[in-house]
């Protein structure tokens, strides 16, 4: 059997509150994934779905779930000790080089979380910018190195494409890795292809055959997030 189709069912370790709509499941390590992979959780005797790595440590796997419907608002109320089946991990991964500038809005800082921290472990020194709408949609403004919100609300007013834009006029940077929803991406990916760098983006689709063949996630250059991504390179 494939490692990644193999379920597990675990036990939650931990449960970190992120915001008011967003929680970190701390749960037991059950394989090794790489910084940009997904895992589909699944919420034992209903339905399965798919969320970024936000953390792995020598003993644990963490997700990060913004409650948005059925599912996921049941994985945002799960406590200690509650039995989630998680299978994985799944799909490309981020590069891991030097001089990364790091951008996230919502919680598409997921993914980037476990990025800068692989970075930080190995002596790199990433530039890693969360943004959201409002104070109460940020996940991790702590860690971040800044942080900026539409409504000023929490860190600089206005959004983190601007924080990225005067950050690329600035710093050095190899490479613009980015996860947040659509606009977002669209706006890093022109502000990378400006400054001449290449752009590693994590793109979010709504997934329904996860094989390649219904559209469903298909992008405008003809790639699918299920097959191709979620972690996509342009430039
Ligand atoms: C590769 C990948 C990684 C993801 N990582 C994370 C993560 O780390 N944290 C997190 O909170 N969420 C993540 N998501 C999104 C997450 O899978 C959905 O929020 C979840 O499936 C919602 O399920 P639900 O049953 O609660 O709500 P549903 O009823 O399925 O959806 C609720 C609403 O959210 C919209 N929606 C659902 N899935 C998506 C999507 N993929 N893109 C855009 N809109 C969507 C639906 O259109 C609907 O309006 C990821 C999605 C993918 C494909
Ligand atoms: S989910 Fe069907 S093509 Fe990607």
């Amino acid at each position: 059997m494939n490692p990644s189709s193999e379920l597990h069912v675990v036990r939650v370790r931990a449960v970190r509150r992120e915001n008011p709509s967003t929680v970190t499941l701390v749960l037991p390590k059950t394989f090794e994934a790489a910084p940009g992979q997904f895992v589909m959780v699944w919420d034992v005797g209903g339905a399965e779905k798919p969320f970024g790595v936000s953390r792995q440590t020598a003993e644990e796997t963490s997700v990060t779930i913004r409650a948005v419907g059925p599912t996921s608002e049941k994985l945002c109320a799960l406590q200690p000790g509650d039995a989630v089946g998680i299978r994985g991990p799944f799909g490309t991964c981020f590069s891991v080089a030097e001089n990364a500038l790091l951008v996230a809005g919502g919680v598409g800082a997921a993914p980037l979380r476990f990025l800068a921290e692989t970075l930080r472990q190995k002596n790199m020194v990433p530039r890693w910018l969360v943004g959201a709408k409002t104070a109460d949609e940020l996940c991790y403004p702590d860690e971040a190195d800044a942080v900026a919100t539409d409504d000023g609300s929490f860190g600089e007013a206005g959004s983190v494409v601007a924080l990225a834009e005067k950050e690329l006029a600035h710093g050095k940077y190899a490479v613009v890795q980015a996860c947040g929803p659509k606009g977002m991406l669209r706006a890093v990916k022109a502000l990378a292809e400006k400054a001449g760098l290449p752009a590693e983006l994590s793109v979010e689709r709504i997934m329904r055959c996860g094989v390649g063949l219904c559209g469903s996630c298909a992008l405008d250059d003809g790639r699918c997030a299920c097959r191709e991504g979620p972690v996509l390179r342009f430039g």
